[in-house]
């Protein structure tokens, strides 16, 4: 399964342009942890890209994600992929995090919220004017991207054995930087 491959099963189940840049920003992440530990970065990508494309089809935490790993399945993605994918919601499919991959894309998914909606907040809407100081103000102020549970990323840099502050934020920033452009974040939208 190549990248455009799993693009195209996104495409085909979600018309939301913000859930796609979300899974957009999860694949970058996973991708720089993938390096950052030397394993494989396509599929560590793939994970990224596809741990939500059946949101919009199963929009409650009964079905999403279980109801999702047939039809990725049918489509042939790796059964250690769907593993993985399922992982990221491990209270609701009793599949726990066990591998690296599994960790990372835990740590990764909800902060990745939280550095779109600060980039939305500046004026210039460019992730690039982004700091990880801005970040960390925002993160304090508990009304701000309330939706991010705070306390689900500390625990997932726990598990992941990272820094969330030194570490952390700045791969995952540093990774969203990396695709302003297909993440709509690069200005565009100022005005
Ligand atoms: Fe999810
Ligand atoms: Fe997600």
């Amino acid at each position: 399964m190549n990248r455009d491959e799993a693009l195209a099963i996104v495409r085909e189940f979600v018309q939301n342009e913000n859930l796609i840049n979300h899974m957009l920003a999860v694949e970058a992440a996973m991708r720089a942890y993938a390096r950052k530990y030397g394993e494989d970065e396509e599929s560590w990508g793939r994970v990224g890209l596809l741990h939500d494309f059946d949101w919009e089809i199963h929009p409650t935490l009964e079905q999403h994600p279980m109801d999702g790993a047939p039809i990725l399945r049918e489509r042939g993605v790796p059964e250690e992929d769907i593993r993985t994918i399922l992982s990221h919601a491990a209270e609701q499919s009793g599949v726990p995090r066990v591998t690296l991959r599994d960790r990372a894309l835990y740590a990764v998914d909800e902060l990745t919220g939280l550095v779109t909606a600060v980039a939305l907040v500046r004026p210039s809407k460019d992730i690039r004017d982004v700091t990880v100081k801005s970040i960390k103000k925002k993160w304090k102020d508990r009304t701000f991207a309330a939706g991010v549970i705070r306390e689900d990323v500390e625990q997932g840099c726990a598990e992941l054995g990272v820094d969330l502050w030194s570490e952390h934020v700045p791969l995952v920033l540093e990774a969203m930087q990396g695709i302003a452009a297909e993440l709509g974040l690069d200005g565009r939208l100022a005005g």
